[in-house]
């Protein structure tokens, strides 16, 4: 991924793919035009990366000349294309192929045939290396096209956003979520998760999705996905991660617009994070990082037991089920600490302190990510 002044993109048409494209388009061309000499023509300033390499790509000799023009501002191509260097060279006669970086809404492919009107040239055909046809408007014959493309903002291989991106070798498409921070908390019971979740959410306004609520809410309010989870509980079955996947996808898309997401209580194996994983890519987004509160177990099994003394919950009262439920913990996260440490994603934050201070270490590992 990468980041151009405020928008982040991702990696989309590699200089391989784009080699091999231009490779098609230089022998299309050449076959056509045999032992004609002709002008290639590129519209400044976005072609000036696909012209110099079809040219010298180009097996026969050739001419090549540059017009400029202007009409992109930010994302959004303008109404009035500016023209800034017209033709230089008198083409009468002579066998003309416009070379296009992008034909997108086809308005400046209008310009270029409104300056070749009056132009006496033998024939004028057009090439691009990228054609979005959703966006395009006119209906311009595109005689040479490389790769068709969705309808969405691409920079590199000469194009830009505001100036930046045009010297990348390779393409990369703008990311429909901005970036996000998601985070996978853990903690062993009584380190305080809770009480840091929702911290967490309120100073960097993200969406805590805790699986255990997201469950009830689908099975209470009778869901499709919730009744199909309920179907499976009733006969003692555990629900399959896709039901969970899917109930988290839905409440991923209902905050569509959200900083990122904290998610408590999922994954809990190896499939279901790289089921998490495949759910943020989808969105063209990411898990920022897994965040484990770490508590030394003698503390731990203290806390709870005084929480019991006060709470009544019968599980914080004994201490065997207590130790119980943390030597569960540790063998659950421990594979989870393997997944996201090979990501380089894993970070522990030491639990023991008081709650202000807990989180002012979370914030330094959030601020760092
Ligand atoms: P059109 O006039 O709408 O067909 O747009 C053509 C011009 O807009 C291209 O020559 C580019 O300069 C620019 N353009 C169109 N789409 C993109 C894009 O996705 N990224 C960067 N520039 C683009
Ligand atoms: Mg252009």
């Amino acid at each position: 991924m990468i980041k151009l002044h405020d928008k982040y993109f991702k990696p989309f048409i590699s200089a391989e793919q784009i080699d091999m494209a231009i490779d098609t388009l230089v022998e299309e061309i050449s076959t056509d035009l045999g032992d004609e000499v002709p002008v290639f023509v590129g519209i400044l300033n976005g072609s000036f990366m696909l012209t110099s390499d079809f040219v010298k790509k180009y097996p026969k000799p050739c001419e090549v000349t540059f017009i400029k023009l202007a009409s992109y501002e930010g994302l959004k191509s303008s109404e009035d294309i500016q023209r800034l260097i017209g033709l230089t060279q008198d083409l009468t006669g002579r066998t003309v192929i416009i070379l296009e970086d992008i034909i997108d809404t086809g308005k400046t492919l209008a310009e270029v045939h409104r300056i070749f009107k009056n132009e006496k040239v033998k024939t004028l055909k057009i090439a691009t290396l990228f054609y979005k046809p959703e966006a395009y408007k006119k209906d311009f014959k595109l005689h040479y096209v490389g790769i068709e493309i969705p309808n969405k903002f691409i920079v590199g291989y000469g194009l830009d956003y505001d100036n930046l991106g045009r010297d990348l070798p390779e393409v990369y498409q703008i990311k429909e979520t901005q970036h996000m921070t998601n985070l996978v908390l853990f903690g062993p019971p009584g380190a305080g998760k809770g009480t840091q979740a929702e911290f967490l959410k309120e100073k960097y306004h993200l969406v805590h999705i805790s699986t255990g609520d997201v469950f009830r809410y689908n099975i209470k309010n009778e869901t499709a996905l919730g009744m199909l989870a309920k179907s499976y509980m009733d006969k003692g079955d555990l629900v399959p991660d896709q039901v969970t996947i899917d109930m988290l996808n839905a409440e991923v898309e209902k905050n569509a617009d959200a900083n990122g997401f904290i998610f408590d209580g999922f994954p809990r194996t190896d499939a279901q994070a790289k089921a998490l994983d495949e759910l943020m890519d989808s969105k063209d987004s990411a898990i920022s990082a897994m965040i484990a509160l770490e508590v030394d177990d003698e503390v731990l099994v203290q806390r709870l037991l005084k929480r019991g003394e006060t709470s009544g919950r019968a599980d914080d009262a004994d201490e065997s089920i207590i130790r119980n439920r943390i030597t569960e913990y540790y063998k659950k996260t421990a594979i989870l600490k393997d997944y996201y440490s090979a990501q380089d994603k894993y970070f522990g934050v030491d639990g023991v302190g008081s709650i202000e201070e807990i989180t002012e270490r979370l914030s330094a590992v959030i601020d760092n990510l």
